[in-house]
C-alpha cells in the first residue's frame, strides 16, 4: 500500500509542508509507505487545452516535472492534495498539475476510480473553504473515495511565516485524525 502527499506550496518547508508531515508520518506508522511530493522548485506547466491527449492518451507537453508526478498519482493507492490558500483558490502550480492528470486520465476511463484521499488547505486568514472545496471537487469527479476528519482539513498560519502553522493545534488534531481514517480505510479496502 502506498500514499502521496502533494503540496502545491511553491516554498519548501512551510505551512502547508509541515501539515502534510503529520499526516504521512501517521501512515507511515500504520504501515503505509509515504512520499512527500513538494511542487516547490518544480516546473508544471498549465493545460494548453490542445486536447492531443484524447487521441495520445498522455499529455504532450514537455520538458517539465509533470510525468514523472502524473506517474507517481497513477501508481499509489493513497493520493493527499495539500495546497496553500492564494487569493481563496489553490496555488496554480497544483492547479496546473490537476488539470492535466484529470484530463489525461478522462481519457483512459480509469480515471483515478477507487484511490482514497483528501485534501488540506491552509491560510493566513480566510478563503480556506473555497479551497477545501475546489480540491473536494477534483476528488471526485476523478471517482476517488475521500476520507472524513473530525473537522475541514484546513489551518490558520498566522502571519505566514513558514512554521506559523505549529500555534494551529487544533488543525493539526484534525489532519492526525483524518490520517488514522485515511489509513484505516485504505487497510480495509486494499489488503
Ligand atoms: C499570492 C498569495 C495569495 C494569498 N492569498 C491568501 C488568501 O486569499 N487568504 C489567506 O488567508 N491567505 C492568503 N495567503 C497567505 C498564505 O495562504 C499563507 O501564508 C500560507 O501559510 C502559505 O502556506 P505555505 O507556508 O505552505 O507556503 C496568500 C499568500 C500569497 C503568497
Amino acid at each position: 500500500m502506498r500514499a502521496i502527499g502533494i503540496v502545491g506550496s511553491p516554498r519548501r518547508n512551510g505551512n502547508t509542508e509541515y501539515l502534510m508531515n503529520v499526516a504521512l508520518s501517521i501512515l507511515e506508522r500504520e504501515g503505509i509507505d509515504s512520499e512527500l511530493i513538494p511542487l516547490a522548485g518544480k516546473e508544471i506547466k498549465p493545460c494548453d487545452g490542445c486536447l492531443r491527449c484524447k487521441k495520445e492518451i498522455r499529455c504532450v507537453i514537455e520538458g517539465d516535472d509533470f510525468e514523472v508526478i502524473y506517474r507517481k498519482m497513477r501508481e499509489t493507492d493513497g493520493i493527499i492534495l495539500g495546497s496553500p490558500v492564494y487569493f481563496s483558490s489553490a496555488t496554480p502550480q497544483l492547479i496546473s498539475l490537476l488539470d492535466r492528470a484529470a484530463y489525461v486520465s478522462r481519457q483512459t476511463r480509469e480515471f483515478f476510480s477507487g484511490k482514497i484521499g483528501g485534501p488540506i488547505v491552509v491560510a493566513r486568514r480566510a478563503g480556506h473553504n473555497f479551497t477545501f472545496a475546489q480540491l473536494l471537487l477534483w476528488f471526485f469527479i476523478n471517482d476517488m473515495i475521500i476520507v472524513g476528519s473530525s473537522y475541514w482539513n484546513v489551518a490558520l498560519a498566522g502571519s505566514g511565516g513558514l512554521r506559523d502553522i505549529e500555534k494551529d493545534t487544533e488543525a493539526i488534531e484534525t489532519v492526525r485524525h483524518f490520517a488514522y481514517s485515511m489509513a484505516r480505510l485504505m487497510k480495509k479496502v486494499y489488503s
